[in-house]
């Protein structure tokens, strides 16, 4: 099998988890021993508590993913017979314009370097590098053992088969692939999530609602179709098709919209209001964060399972 090699932070352990659920060797690297042995040490934790709970991934056992998974602190050693590099390094462009460089003067010319960046620009990222060609972003939604959606960002120079080749190796591990035709800021997902951050805020901002009830519109409301079907089919079922839909409501669309305020500070008063409602139910201390992460988690197990369940019906 191939290997791949990445960094062994929150995100590097979940992508080294979606690998060895695939079947593939996995290597992690990290520039401190004490990082790799609490990594592997938290992995098998979940793997084996998955495997109890009949939802882990993949066709292999726990032990038998373990057994895939090994450690480095090496950075020439972990490269060796690499076919695909993870990068999930904290995100900071100095640092990953630092790895990257290393990467670029010791890897050969087959091997795809993939950054998990949230919103650093491959153009930012990978620009002069000898081995461009081979670099792309590939931004994972966490968790990304429980969530699959991967954005797929080339930089101008990527060569068309990196691309390719990322795509299909994102869909044989069970994720779900999207291409960017070209970078843009924010990517899609953080740009969609953004235009509903912002106007979530500007509605609590303006005392219109309750932080606890805006979170209820979404759960309870658009949420339910999200997990199934995007804001485009949703007009296309919402109306007969697509074109119907923009006949029926494009003036209202664009009378709501032309009411849509300036971007939020996202300071002051409404900062404290949303804090201290989210508070009282998950007070900020890591036992509460950590039992209600744990909860999240385990929806979106049921969710993914659901899903399974409503494509094969
Ligand atoms: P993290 O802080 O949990 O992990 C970073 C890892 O990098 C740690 O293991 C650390 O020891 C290691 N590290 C630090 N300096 C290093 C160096 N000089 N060389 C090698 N390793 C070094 O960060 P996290 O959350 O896993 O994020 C990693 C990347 O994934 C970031 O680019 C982030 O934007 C992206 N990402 C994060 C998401 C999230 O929700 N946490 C979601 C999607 C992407």
């Amino acid at each position: 099998a191939d290997i791949f090699f990445l960094f062994s932070g929150l995100i590097g352990r979940s992508w080294a988890m979606v690998f060895a659920a695939g079947g593939f060797k996995v290597k992690l690297y990290d520039i401190a021993q004490q990082q790799l042995t609490s990594a592997l040490e938290n992995i098998r934790k979940q793997m084996k508590e998955m495997e109890k709970a009949g939802v882990l991934k993949g066709a292999l056992s726990a032990d038998q993913q373990l057994a895939l998974i090994s450690v480095c602190t090496d950075l020439k050693a972990a490269v060796e017979g690499a076919t695909f590099i993870q990068e999930c390094t904290p995100e900071n462009l100095e640092l990953k314009k630092k790895i990257f460089g290393q990467l670029d003067l010791i890897v050969g010319d087959n091997v795809i370097l993939s950054s998990s960046t949230s919103c650093l620009l491959p153009s930012k990222l990978f620009t002069g590098l000898k081995h461009v060609k081979q670099c792309i972003v590939s931004h994972p939604v966490n968790p990304p053992y429980f969530v699959p959606l991967v954005e797929i960002v080339p930089h101008a120079e990527t060569d068309p088969s990196t691309t390719e080749r990322t795509y299909a190796l994102m869909k044989k591990i069970g994720q779900s692939p999207v291409k960017l035709n070209r970078e843009i800021e924010g990517f899609v997902l953080n740009r969609l999530q953004y235009a509903v951050i912002s106007e979530a805020w500007r509605l609590v901002g303006e005392g219109v609602i309750s932080p606890t009830d805006l979170d209820l519109v979404m759960s309870d409301g658009l949420g339910m179709r999200y997990a199934f079907i995007g804001p485009l089919e949703t007009m296309h079922l919402n109306a007969e098709g697509v074109s119907n839909y923009c006949e029926r409501y494009a003036e209202g669309m664009r009378l709501v919209l032309n009411t849509f305020g300036a971007v939020p500070e996202f300071s002051g008063e409404t900062v404290q209001k949303v804090n201290q409602a989210l508070s009282e139910k998950i007070p900020v201390v890591p036992k509460a964060l950590d039992a209600r992460r744990k909860w999240r988690d385990e929806c979106l197990t049921g969710l993914a399972k659901l899903k399974t369940q409503m494509k094969s019906d």
